[in-house]
């Protein structure tokens, strides 16, 4: 039997539709609401609204679980690949080896960019965020490729355009990375494989052999798959309204690059290293820090805290807490920053004020500090988390047009002036 909820409004009894899900997560279906009431329902910044139901990610905030497609982000941290999860959220299953032989081949394939392409990167000025950089040069491949532009093509040629994805961000990241500093691009390498090869864009140099390091890959292969994917969020939900106008994959995936970059979301990850490089310069007083986070009239928050599902702990940032223990030592990095981050950590999980409000550590208070002890330089930090996201999107982007969803179009209250006459300028 299926349940309904009620609802009472100027008198009047109205039944609305109960759906639940796999994990018996409940929600009112409230879709018919404004056409039988004239009533729309407010929340700002969508805290309590589910936009979609999704078959990718199951997340539990108050018990700290986190799957993809069913499975536990600790045995996909530990045992995959991260292509081999891009492929099992983008496909919905695990690959057979034939199928993941492939699909790694396809990305293979595509790494290079266009020539031409690289030619725009001298255009940015010295110091461009590479953030800026990357997702203007993940919406210009669209143009490099224009028969993405009609959105409901072949699956054969939607998967041309995952690839393409796939294959080119790393390369884009480390181009971006290197024009920063003035240096000559280093072409992608077919005998490496994903990881890998971003290593060798980012640090060969022409003046010295570079053999990527089989620690620093498999701290940033890890990295990667926690970042893949966490349902609706901001950059998320952004890439699925964009696509939901049938605007290309790249440029729905441009706009979940720029959604990613604020310091709120994926952006926390440069302005956690940068607070703590702050608090260490200032004399390390972390009293000092924890009252100015918690004071109202400071616009100080503490960076890497807190987070809108997860009201216990962040499962991500309990293995990447682990991970950096481990990276730090295997490297022999000794980073003072790392003992900054856990003092200040320890005294805010036992103030009142994070213990009331559920404010945990989030998946970026520790992955700066693992990307400094390999080499990436902070800017680069937020690029890494797109690195790691981009299947999560694709999936989402795919999912979203597969349903054949409707255009993402909220509504509003509207609270501006009534109806008044227009004044000719000489009378105002
Ligand atoms: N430091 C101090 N106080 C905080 C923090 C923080 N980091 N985060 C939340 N609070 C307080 C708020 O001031 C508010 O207090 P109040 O109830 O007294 O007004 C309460 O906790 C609830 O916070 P909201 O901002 O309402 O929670 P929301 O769900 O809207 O925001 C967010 C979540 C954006 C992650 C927030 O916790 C934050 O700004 N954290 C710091 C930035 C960060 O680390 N972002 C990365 C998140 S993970 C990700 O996107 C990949």
């Amino acid at each position: 039997m299926s349940e309904t909820a009620k609802l009472t409004l100027e008198g009047k009894e109205i039944e609305l539709p109960i759906v639940v899900g796999t994990e018996n997560e409940k929600a009112i279906d409230i879709s018919k609401l404004r056409g039988e009431t004239g009533y729309i329902t407010l929340d700002y910044g969508f805290k309590n609204t589910g936009s979609t139901s999704s078959a990718i990610t199951f997340l539990n905030g108050e018990k700290g679980i986190l799957r993809y497609r069913g499975y536990p982000i600790e045995q996909l941290a530990e045992k995959a690949e991260f292509l081999e999860v891009a492929y099992l959220v983008i496909n919905g299953e695990l690959p057979t080896k034939d199928q993941y032989d492939a699909f790694k081949k396809a990305i293979t394939n595509h790494t290079l960019i266009h020539e031409d392409m690289r030619h725009f990167l001298k255009a940015y000025p010295r110091g461009a965020h590479p953030m800026g950089i990357a997702a203007s040069m993940i919406c210009s491949l669209s143009t490099f490729y224009p028969e993405s532009q009609d959105s409901n093509r072949s699956e054969e040629e939607r998967n041309l355009t995952i690839h393409r994805l796939l294959a080119k961000l790393p390369t884009i990241a480390a181009w971006s990375y290197k024009f920063s500093q003035r240096h000559p691009v280093v072409y992608p390498q077919n005998k490496y494989d994903y990881c890998e090869n971003f290593m060798h864009m980012m640090f060969s140099m022409p003046t010295d052999d570079y053999t990527p390091d089989p620690v620093i890959a498999k701290a940033l292969n890890k990295l990667l798959i926690l970042h893949v994917d966490h349902e609706q969020n901001c950059s998320t939900a952004t890439v699925r309204v964009v696509g939901s106008s049938q605007a290309n994959l790249y440029a729905s995936i441009a706009a979940g690059v720029t959604a990613l970059w604020g310091p709120l979301h994926g952006g926390a990850n440069q302005a956690v290293i940068e607070m703590l490089e702050n608090i260490k310069k200032d004399g390390g007083d972390i009293d000092k820090w924890i009252a100015k986070a918690k004071d109202k009239q400071d616009p100080f928050r503490l960076m890497g805290f807190g987070h809108r599902v997860y009201k216990n702990f962040d499962p991500r940032a309990t293995i990447i807490k682990k991970s950096a223990d481990e990276v730090l030592e295997a490297l022999g990095v000794d980073d003072p920053i790392l003992d900054i981050a856990k003092k200040l950590e320890k005294i805010a999980l036992e103030d009142e004020y994070f213990i009331k409000r559920g404010l945990y550590p989030n998946v970026d208070f520790y992955s700066g500090i693992i990307y400094r002890a390999i080499g990436i330089p902070t800017e680069m930090f937020t690029v890494m988390f797109a690195m790691g996201r981009l299947p999560g999107w694709i999936a989402q982007w795919k999912e979203m047009r597969e349903n054949g969803e409707p255009i993402g179009r909220p509504r509003q209250v509207y609270t501006g002036e009534n109806e008044r006459d227009f004044i000719d300028i000489a009378n105002r």
